[in-house]
């Protein structure tokens, strides 16, 4: 049931980005291949899945989510695009293809970027829900804001770089995490909720879940890159050690690092209780993260 339900979700996803993503037809047309050569697939899609199934959890119609995921997926897109670049990460290879950069050289990388979260907003703003709701439209614009931003996942970028050649303390890596990757993922489940039209109880819970499988989901991303197999991964490996950066893996090491998202994904499943089975979906979905090669 688990995997209908995913590849379900997916498929709705993926023929919505190919809606909404501009196509290239004019002079201007080498960025608009750029952004979709970037979203086009490779992505697991954890984030719109996440949109779609808090909305349903909630008692919503996970059709009426289906653009708030995408705008959610393109911001995603753009941060791993930027994270790339010579200037920050330095990976060459992403999601199974060269990276943006590589294929499009540095400029295009960089506006297409920012064109897909300009278009992030565009999206939400003039998607069906927002014409029927518009106060849940501005509750999710103000979601991806404040955790895209400097509050939230451009914030938590700039301690990764910051915190390179460093030991940092492991409360500062949390906030690292918790910023650089949690950030989208909590607004994932909390737009999924919103435009639901969710209780501020079910939209706590939401939260709760989202903070533990964001760090969960950031702690096994260090460890796959020091474990995994780079053709799964569809990244280089090794990256992290190169830029000597701050993860888990180098603070506590690859044991520790390992029990500590099996814990936070314990913890994640447990933060579901008061959705009762209905969260099956969710629960599964966290564990899957926890024991991912990809
Ligand atoms: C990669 O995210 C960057 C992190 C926040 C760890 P994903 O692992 O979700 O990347 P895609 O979307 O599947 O390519
Ligand atoms: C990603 O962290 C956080 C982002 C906001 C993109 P990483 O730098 O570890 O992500 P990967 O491993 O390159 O996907
Ligand atoms: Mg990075
Ligand atoms: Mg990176
Ligand atoms: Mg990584």
């Amino acid at each position: 049931m688990f995997d209908v339900t995913f590849q379900t979700d997916l498929a709705r996803v993926n023929a919505a980005l190919d809606r909404l993503l501009p196509a290239a037809h004019d002079a201007d047309g080498v960025v608009r291949d750029a952004m979709r050569y970037s979203v086009a697939n490779g992505g697991k899609r954890i984030r719109p899945v996440l949109v779609l199934e808090c909305c349903r959890l909630c008692g919503g119609d996970a059709d009426s989510a289906v653009d708030a995921a995408c705008a959610l997926e393109m911001i995603h897109t753009y941060s791993l695009i930027h994270d790339d670049l010579p200037c920050m990460d330095d990976d060459d290879l992403r999601r199974g293809k060269p990276a943006c950069h590589k294929q499009f050289g540095e400029a295009i990388a960089l506006l297409a970027g920012d064109a897909l979260l300009t278009e992030a907003f565009r999206v939400v703003s003039t998607a069906p829900f927002a014409k029927k709701s518009p106060d849940a439209a501005l509750r999710v614009i103000a979601l991806l804001s404040e955790n895209a931003g400097v509050g939230g996942m451009i914030g938590g970028q700039v301690i990764d770089l910051r915190s390179e050649g460093q030991r940092i303390t492991l409360d500062r890596l949390q906030t690292m995490d918790a910023k650089k990757t949690g950030a989208l993922i909590r607004a994932a489940c909390e737009i999924g909720g919103v435009i639901a039209g969710a209780s501020e109880a079910q939209l706590s819970a939401l939260r709760g879940y989202a903070d533990d499988l964001g760090q969960a989901f950031q702690i096994v991303d260090d460890v796959l890159d020091v474990v995994g197999d780079e053709a799964a991964l569809g990244k280089p490996i090794g990256s992290d050690k190169e830029s000597e950066k701050s993860t888990y893996v180098s603070l506590l090491g690859l044991d520790a690092a390992k029990r500590e998202a099996e814990a936070l994904t314990a913890r994640a499943v447990d933060r579901l209780a008061p959705f009762g089975k209905q969260a099956a979906f969710l629960r599964e979905l966290a564990l899957r993260l926890c024991e991912r090669n990809a």
